[in-house]
């Protein structure tokens, strides 16, 4: 008896949730600003090679730091992780981080 109604249960509710999603708005949030690099100059570069493994979230939530610390953080990304970037860009990369992302 149980076994015959679960089915019949699991299509009426299916056609109830389709019934609602079909005049349903879903209203995006907007793009929190983690996801976006602050501007100056280095950021097309930092974006370009900084963002192909993970979201920039990962720089932007970083605790601010000096050039050394972020010379750190972007050699680990081309050693640990073999991100490809040459040695003028990560020069660029981390002048650029120091400026926007420094204590
Ligand atoms: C080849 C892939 C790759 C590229 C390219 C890359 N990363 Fe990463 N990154 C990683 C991985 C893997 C992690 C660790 C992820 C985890 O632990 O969840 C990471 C983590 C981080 C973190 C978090 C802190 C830490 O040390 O784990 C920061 C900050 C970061 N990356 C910055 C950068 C910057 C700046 C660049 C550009 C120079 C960059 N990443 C490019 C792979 C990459």
């Amino acid at each position: 008896m149980r076994r015959a109604f679960a089915p019949g249960l699991v299509a009426f509710a299916l056609a109830v949730s389709a019934g609602a999603a079909a005049d349903r708005t879903i209203v995006l949030p907007a793009d929190d600003r983690y996801a976006t690099l602050a501007l100056g100059p280095g950021v097309e570069v930092t974006r370009q090679q900084c963002s192909s493994c993970h979201s920039t979230d990962y720089i932007v939530m970083q605790p601010r730091g000096d050039a050394r610390q972020w010379d750190g953080v972007v050699t680990k990304m081309i050693k640990v992780y073999g991100a490809p970037v040459n040695d003028q860009d990560a020069k660029t990369i981390v002048e650029y981080l120091a400026k926007q992302y420094g204590n």
